[in-house]
């Protein structure tokens, strides 16, 4: 038997592939429980000014393969004020809507449980490209935008071996470096630039002009978007230019950006989306709330969201004070865990990327 009569849906913060397959699967779980659903659009700001509509199965019919969201989405700082609080609370009040799934990335998570905490009971799913959501190994839209951008790296990789250069290339990600990262090894590149590793730009050189004298016509470097170099500019670009004054190749400088957060999702990001919709609508019924839904070790669980998000701090060094006082000594263990895994995970690719392209 349905505890909640009616959920609402809602994606905020940068969209991310396979933001469409996680509504489609909410909405179907939901109306297969006698839940109604409504679609919030525009995120946060779609709550408070009531732009609000409801939701049938033939709504979400034909969107599990379409990148972005049908829900729309968009950054709402007025959401993180009282008044907003109340706009939005209101509106759940004018549509009788009992509980909120919220996608999006750590920002929609404060958000979702702002609401939890003024009485709406909020679930999050955690969708971004950037996959930097210390809580779930895995965030939606993250292998959709790698695939995106490996086919874009395999299309200069062509053009570079024809004309003997070397193309640096951008790639979002926010403060990390996973997207960078991941794409390098799986694109062959010579190197990954990422804010989660110091980058030893003399040694880098010297590697590149090494495989020169040997005869290597092709070079790709993949940079992150967060790594900032003199005068506190993106750096991507800066070392282009620098492979190209010492080294004496041609180099090239794309910036993907945006470019890979759009297209049909990948098949893990459908799946996921799925496997995590269904989730979130199961612990609602159970009468769960203000929690995230992750992927920890392949494995569709669900953590509390205050937890989530002092786990993300803590892996970030950005803790506040008090923000332990919370969590017993064994939680505590367990995120410092999360955290030294998440960052060996990435030291150990980090290094298959230069063992791999020497
Ligand atoms: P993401 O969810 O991808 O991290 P943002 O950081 O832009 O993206 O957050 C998305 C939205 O969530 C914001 O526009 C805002 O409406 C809401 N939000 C962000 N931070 C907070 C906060 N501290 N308290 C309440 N709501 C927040
Ligand atoms: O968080 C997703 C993301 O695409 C980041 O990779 C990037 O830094 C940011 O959003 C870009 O934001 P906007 O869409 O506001 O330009």
């Amino acid at each position: 038997m349905a505890k909640f009569r009616k959920i609402g849906i809602l994606t905020s913060g940068g969209d991310a592939p396979g933001m469409n397959a996680a509504i489609r699967a909410v909405a179907r779980k939901a109306l297969d429980e006698g839940v109604e659903v409504v679609g919030i659009l525009g995120g946060y700001s779609g709550l408070i000014k009531d732009n609000i509509v409801v939701f049938n199965r033939r709504t979400v019919s034909n969107i599990i393969s379409r990148g972005g969201t049908v829900l729309y989405s968009d950054r709402c700082p007025e959401f993180k004020t009282e008044e907003g609080m109340q706009k939005a609370i209101e509106t759940c009040k004018r549509h009788n809507i009992d509980a909120i799934v919220a996608m999006g990335g750590d920002g929609t998570f404060r958000g979702a449980t702002d609401l939890t905490n003024h009485g709406i009971p909020t679930i999050g799913i955690p969708c971004t490209i950037d996959n930097d959501i210390t809580a779930t190994d895995y965030t939606i839209g993250f292998d959709s935008a790698m695939n995106t951008t490996m086919s874009m790296i395999d299309c200069l990789r062509d053009t570079c071996e024809s004309h003997k250069r070397c193309n640096v290339v951008e790639v979002m990600g926010r403060d990390c470096g996973q997207i960078a990262l991941y794409t390098a090894l799986a694109s062959g590149a010579v190197a990954a630039v990422i804010p989660e590793v110091p980058f030893d730009e003399g040694e880098f050189i010297e590697r590149m002009q090494e495989l020169l004298d040997a005869g290597k016509r092709s070079f790709l470097v993949i940079v992150s978007e967060g790594v900032r170099g003199a005068n506190g500019q993106k750096y991507g670009e800066q070392l282009s230019q620098k492979i190209e004054s010492t080294l004496g190749i041609e180099s090239r400088f794309a910036r993907f950006a945006h470019v890979v957060r759009g297209g049909s999702p990948s098949l893990r990001d459908r799946f996921t989306a799925t496997q995590m919709g269904v989730r979130a609508v199961e612990r609602l019924l159970q009468g769960k709330s203000n929690i995230v839904i992750c992927d920890r070790a392949g494995k569709i669980t669900d953590l509390d969201i205050n937890y989530a998000l002092v786990a993300d701090r803590m892996y970030k060094n950005k803790l506040q004070p008090g923000d332990l006082d919370l969590f017993g000594a064994d939680q505590i263990a367990d995120m410092k865990a999360l955290a030294a895994r998440r960052r060996a995970d990435i030291d150990t690719v980090y290094g298959m990327v230069a063992e791999t392209s020497k």
